[in-house]
C-alpha cells in the first residue's frame, strides 16, 4: 500500500493506543502454559502478537478473541502438543525467540520460521543457552530461522543454567527464563544492563516466584502457573510516534490515555523531557504489576541530545522516530552504541539513512550509530518502509513536517505492531 501524507499544522486531541506488543506476547505465552482460562483485554492488535496467538493455538492452547478480549485456554506446563505443521512467527523476533524457550522443553520436535526479514535475523543468541540447557536445535547455517527444536527426550527435563547475556536482550533473557520454568532446578540470567522486565512481572502475575537481585534474575523450574484476567497497557513504543509528531508539528497539544509507563521502558519520556519537551504524566496506576498513566504533550522547542550506552539499549525501538526528531531539533542528535539497530526488522541505520536522503536531510553514519544535524528542512519525498513497521511510522511522522505531500511505500508494514496507526494519525493531524 502507498500512503499519501500531507503536511500538518497541528497534532491535537486525545487518543488511546492498542496494547503493548512486548507485554501481549508474554501474556499469551504464559496464559497458554498456565492452568485454567485467562482473559487478556487490550491485547495488541498487531500482526506480531497475532502470530504468537496462532502459534499457541497450533500447540494446542486454544484462544479466541471476543469483543477485543483474548480468552486463552491454558494447558498447564505439560499440556502443549506437537503442532501438525511448522509454526509461523511471521515478522516477529519476539515470538520466535521467546517461544523457543518453551519449545526447547517439550517432548516433541517443532519447526518454527517466519517471513523473509525474520529469516535473516540472528538466532545464535538463543540457540547457545538453550543448547547448554540440553535442547537440540538445528538452524539454517547454524544461526538463522527456520529452527527445528527437537525438545527433550521423553521423561527427561532441561538442565537449569546460570547464564550471562553477551548482549543486553530482553528477548534472550525471556527465552532462558521460560525454558528455566521447565528445568529441574534454579535458572539464573545475569544481564549486562537492565532490559525490559515484562517477563519477570508477568511470571509473578501468573503466580510464579521470580527472584530479582540487581541484574540477576532467577526462576525455579516446575512452578505451576495459574490463569488470570489481565489488561495490557497501551504501547509506549507506539505512543513514541505520536509524541514526536506533536513535538515537531506547530500548535500541537495531545493526550495519550492509558500508556504503559514501566520504568524499564519509560526512558523515552525522560529523554524527551531532558531535551525540552513539555510532557506531563497524570493518573498513574498499576495494572498487572505494570505502571500505566496518561501522557500529555505540547509542541516544544527541542534542544537535541546524545544517546549512548545503556540509554541506547533502553530506547532501541524508538531510535527511528528519534532520528526524525533530531533533525527538527535545535542541535541535532548523536546516537552511539546502536549496532543492534542493524539486526532489527531491517538494518535500521541503513533504512533511516535512505529515507533521510530522500527527504534531503543530512545524516552521518558510523558502524554503530549516526549523527543528525539539527534545524533541518524536511522536503516532501517518496519514502519507503522497506517492510519495517517502525520505519513506516517514523517516516509518516516526518512527512507531517515536510514542505508538501509525501508518499510512504509499503506503508501497511505498520500493521506489524499498530494496524490502527494511519486512522489514529488522521484523527489527530490537521
Ligand atoms: C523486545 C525486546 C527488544 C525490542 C523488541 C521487543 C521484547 O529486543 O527491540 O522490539 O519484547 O522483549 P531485544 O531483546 O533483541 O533487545
Amino acid at each position: 500500500m502507498r500512503k499519501q501524507i500531507s503536511p500538518a499544522t497541528s497534532v491535537s486531541g486525545a487518543i488511546q493506543l492498542p496494547g503493548d506488543k512486548s507485554i501481549s506476547h508474554r501474556y499469551a505465552m504464559l496464559a497458554s502454559i498456565a492452568e485454567g482460562p485467562s482473559k487478556i483485554s487490550n491485547y495488541s492488535t498487531g500482526a506480531d502478537c497475532q502470530s504468537t496467538l496462532a502459534c499457541m493455538r497450533a500447540l494446542g492452547a486454544a484462544n479466541e478473541t471476543q469483543d477485543g478480549v483474548v480468552c486463552v485456554h491454558g494447558q498447564g506446563l505439560d499440556g502443549l502438543r506437537q503442532p501438525a505443521a511448522a509454526l509461523d512467527a511471521g515478522n516477529s523476533g519476539s515470538t520466535i525467540r521467546m517461544l523457543s524457550g518453551i519449545l526447547a522443553a517439550q517432548p516433541f520436535a517443532t519447526t518454527i520460521g517466519g517471513d523473509e526479514s525474520l529469516s535473516k535475523r540472528p538466532m545464535q543468541r538463543i540457540i547457545q543457552p538453550l543448547t547448554q540447557m540440553g535442547a537440540r536445535i538445528q538452524a539454517r547455517e547454524n544461526r538463522f530461522p527456520p529452527l527445528t527444536i527437537e525438545g527433550v527426550a521423553p521423561g527427561a527435563t532441561l538442565h537449569p543454567i546460570e547464564y550471562t547475556l553477551p548482549v543486553p536482550s530482553a528477548q534472550v533473557k525471556s527465552c532462558v527464563l521460560l525454558a528455566g520454568l521447565f528445568a529441574n532446578g534454579r535458572t539464573t540470567v545475569h544481564e549486562p544492563l537492565r532490559t525490559r522486565d515484562h517477563t519477570e512481572l508477568a511470571l509473578r502475575e501468573f503466580g510464579a516466584e521470580v527472584d530479582v537481585d540487581r541484574l540477576s534474575i532467577s526462576v525455579m523450574g516446575r512452578q505451576r502457573l495459574e490463569g488470570r484476567e489481565l489488561r495490557v497497557p497501551g504501547d509506549l513504543s507506539s505512543a513514541a510516534f505520536f509524541l514526536v509528531a506533536a513535538l515537531i508539528v506547530r500548535e500541537s497539544n495531545l493526550t495519550i490515555h492509558g500508556v504503559g509507563l514501566n520504568p524499564t521502558r519509560s526512558a523515552l519520556l525522560d529523554f524527551l523531557a531532558e531535551m525540552g519537551a513539555q510532557i506531563k504524566i497524570l493518573d498513574v496506576s498499576s495494572s498487572g504489576g505494570e505502571l500505566i498513566g496518561d501522557v500529555l504533550i505540547r509542541k516544544s522547542r527541542i534542544q537535541g541530545g546524545v544517546l549512548e550506552k545503556a540509554r541506547t539499549a533502553a530506547l532501541i525501538d524508538e531510535i527511528p522516530v528519534l532520528a526524525v526528531l533530531g533533525a527538527a531539533s535545535e542541535e541535532g542528535l548523536i546516537v552511539r552504541d546502536a549496532s543492534e539497530l542493524r539486526l532489527k526488522e531491517t538494518d535500521r541505520i541503513a533504512t533511516i539513512a535512505e529515507n533521510f536522503k530522500r527527504m534531503g536531510l543530512k545524516i552521518e553514519l558510523s558502524q554503530d550509530g549516526f549523527q543528525v544535524p539539527g534545524r533541518q528542512q524536511f522536503h516532501a519525498a517518496e519514502l519507503d518502509s522497506f517492510g519495517d513497521h517502525r520505519i513506516a511510522m517514523a517516516f509518516s511522522v516526518a512527512a507531517l513536517a515536510a514542505d508538501g505531500p509525501s508518499t510512504v511505500l509499503d506503508a501497511d508494514a505498520a500493521s506489524v505492531s499498530f494496524p490502527e496507526f494511519f486512522d489514529t494519525l488522521q484523527r489527530v493531524a490537521e
